[in-house]
């Protein structure tokens, strides 16, 4: 059976593990698993981030955190992003460097979240769980609160590389709206993110 819940600070672990999950997300930038899930713990636990525990519903399973949306109103996003960038330059420690290359292009690449949608900043479900409608029941619970805020859409970005998660998102009822590319640059991979929207019924 599983419930989808809000996420408690006690959820860290287990959330750390899915923020690191999406290609072309943190573990791709900082290339280094164990700081890449310090820096998703970091931006978890301070909360007040975009990927805070209180941004955060996480799908339970038997009391396992099995997957994981964190999503904000966009409104909200120029007031956290900052936050959000410092918690997890602290958690990179050593390859903070990166993330502040990466966050130099990625500001100026990746459109900026309309103040009108709800945006979903990370979203994953454990790899031995998947294909078993978690990560739609998650999509399903924030479409619910999108229409309770009143908001146009729902939002996100994905890898352009992503190709099973862009599937996931069309089949949900996501279009892409817009797409960017960065070359790679300073060591970092190549960026290249599709904005998908999902209007709210
Ligand atoms: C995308 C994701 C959240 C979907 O969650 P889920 O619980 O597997 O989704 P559902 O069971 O509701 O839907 C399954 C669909 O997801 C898609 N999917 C994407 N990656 C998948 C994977 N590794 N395994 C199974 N299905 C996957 C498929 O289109 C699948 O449809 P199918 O059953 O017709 O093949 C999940 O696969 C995941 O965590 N992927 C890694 C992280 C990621 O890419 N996140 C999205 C980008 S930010």
């Amino acid at each position: 059976m599983i419930a989808i819940r809000p996420a408690i600070r006690s959820d860290a672990r287990a959330c750390a593990r899915l923020i690191v999950e999406p290609s072309g997300g943190i573990n791709a930038i900082l290339g280094d698993r164990r700081a890449a899930l310090r820096a998703a713990r970091a931006a978890f636990l301070v909360g007040d981030t975009g990927l805070g525990w209180n941004r955060s519903l996480v799908a339970d399973e038997g009391g396992i955190v099995v997957g994981l949306a964190a999503r904000l109103p966009g409104s909200e996003w120029s007031r956290l992003r900052v936050r959000t960038g410092l918690a997890m330059l602290v958690g990179a420690r050593g390859r903070a460097h990166r993330l502040v290359w990466r966050g130099a292009v990625y500001d100026r690449a990746v459109p900026t979240i309309p103040a009108d949608v709800l945006y979903v900043m990370s979203l994953a479900v454990l790899p031995g769980r998947r294909g078993r409608g978690i990560g739609a029941a998650l999509l399903a619970r924030v479409g619910e609160e999108a229409a309770g805020l009143g908001v146009r859409a729902v939002a996100l970005d994905v890898d352009a590389g992503n190709g099973r998660g862009i599937a996931f998102y069309r089949r949900e009822g996501f279009e892409p709206v817009a797409e960017v590319a960065a070359p790679a640059s300073r060591g970092l991979p190549p960026l290249a993110s599709i904005r998908m929207e999902r209007p709210v019924a």
